[in-house]
């Protein structure tokens, strides 16, 4: 979804310039139309030839550079103006210093005026500079102006120093940038709450009772709901996957656990959507010590778990979205529309675990969305894009 975009990096004087040929090779190679502007001080760095062949455009360096084939275009408004993005990465005091005040004496500061798209700034300097307090009004000031600062991270600094200051990894920044283009942000000012992956019911100190689920589906939910601007929270059991950005996880174990920490959260949330594998039962007890084996059979007694989705249908505040998943095996309209009246759901995503393409493990899903009334059934797709259509779905509805 990047294909198109015009993403504009802004370089300034630092020594993690030279990292920013990455990101400009990472974003170039997506499809993205990079411009790269550069202070002067940035061309002690890395030279400009380098990000001319990386991106297939001219680097701006000097506010009165010509465009080759048109002399009376005037980059700076252009550029600043169609641009979909614009990184200035590594920001030095310096350029802060000027964007907080108004300055505009080189191509970046200049371009950066007339533009009207996200503009994310990565603060990249020796932790001291940093931490000075006009530094950091500075960059309070962007941050009060709506710039998106991208914190710089704690790590070994050219000065030698170990401090804070570092310029995150390339990957990260380029996941800034698509954060900021990708979707449109029709979810700014929605909570929403998304529970993930299984949970583990213990039976003594070594084995567990939890279910083949990874968790898959509910972070494409949190991370593209995220990306279309809504606060996140992703109530997670134990799963391998990364937490994606701008989302606020809370672990969990047991669905005790899940219980606790999403009903003390539901009052708050606009949307929640139920896509965590909770375990229905639990064993009645937990032995302090591992079960020996003795002769013969075995059998441990479980109880029920809380059914958290019923419990929030049961107390949903006014206004408030609930979307629950259901994984069947046979009858899944049947069995899911079921779900949806039993839990006072608005809404059911229900997919078959027989299916090729859809359930656990996999990238992709074929979902059915099921409300009061109807049925709708998705192509195969991937969870993203899954995800996607599902959070469209309930935006429909809001
Ligand atoms: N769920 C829940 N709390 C539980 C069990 C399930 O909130 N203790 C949620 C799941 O997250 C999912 C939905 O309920 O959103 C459907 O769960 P599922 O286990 O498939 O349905 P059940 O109603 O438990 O029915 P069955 O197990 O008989 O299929």
């Amino acid at each position: 979804m990047i294909k198109g975009k015009r993403i504009i990096l802004g370089i300034s004087g630092g020594i993690a310039a030279y990292k920013m040929t990455n990101v400009a090779s990472m974003l170039y190679k997506m499809g993205a139309d990079v411009h790269v502007l550069m202070t002067k001080n940035a061309t002690q760095f890395i030279t400009p030839k380098t990000f001319e062949v990386l991106t297939k455009n001219k680097v701006y360096i000097d506010t009165f550079d010509e465009t080759p084939d048109d002399p009376v275009n005037v980059p700076h408004i252009t550029l600043g103006q169609s641009a979909d993005c614009f990184l200035i990465a590594p920001a030095t005091a310096n350029i802060i210093g000027k964007l907080a005040h108004g300055i505009a004496d080189d191509m970046v500061t200049t371009t950066v005026l007339p533009a009207r798209c996200p503009i994310l700034i990565c603060p990249s300097m020796n932790g001291y500079m940093l931490d000075n307090p006009v530094v950091q009004e500075n960059i309070e000031i962007l941050r009060k102006r709506g710039y998106k600062i991208i914190d710089s991270e704690f790590g070994n600094l050219a000065c030698g120093y170990e401090g804070k200051g570092k310029l995150p990894k390339e990957e990260l920044l380029v996941e800034h940038i698509l954060n900021a283009v990708e979707y449109e942000h029709d979810l700014v000012g929605k909570k929403i709450m998304i529970s993930a992956g299984p949970t583990e019911e213990p039976l003594d100190p070594v084995r567990i009772i939890t279910n083949h689920s990874s968790g898959k589906m509910g972070f494409a939910l949190a991370r593209v709901a995220a990306k279309r601007g809504a606060e996140v929270t992703l109530v997670s059991g134990p799963v391998n996957l990364e937490t994606p950005l701008n989302v606020n996880r809370v672990n969990i174990t047991t669905a005790e656990d899940m219980f606790k920490e999403i009903t003390e959260r539901s009052a708050d949330m606009d949307i929640i959507i139920m896509a965590a594998a909770v375990a229905d039962y639990t064993p009645e007890t937990v032995a302090d010590n591992k079960i020996k084996k003795k002769d013969g059979e075995m059998s441990i007694p479980l109880k029920r778990t809380k059914d958290i989705l019923k419990y929030l249908g049961e107390n949903k505040k006014p206004g408030q979205f609930l979307c629950g998943f259901s994984m069947e095996t046979e009858n899944l309209l049947e069995n899911s529309t079921a779900k949806l009246e039993k839990k006072n759901a608005d809404m059911i995503c229900a997919n078959n675990l027989k299916v090729p393409g859809a359930g656990y493990k996999v990238d992709t899903n074929i979902i059915t969305i099921i409300k009061k009334g109807s049925a709708v059934e998705l192509p195969l797709m991937s969870k993203d894009e899954a995800a996607y259509e599902i959070l469209s779905e309930i935006l429909s509805d809001l």
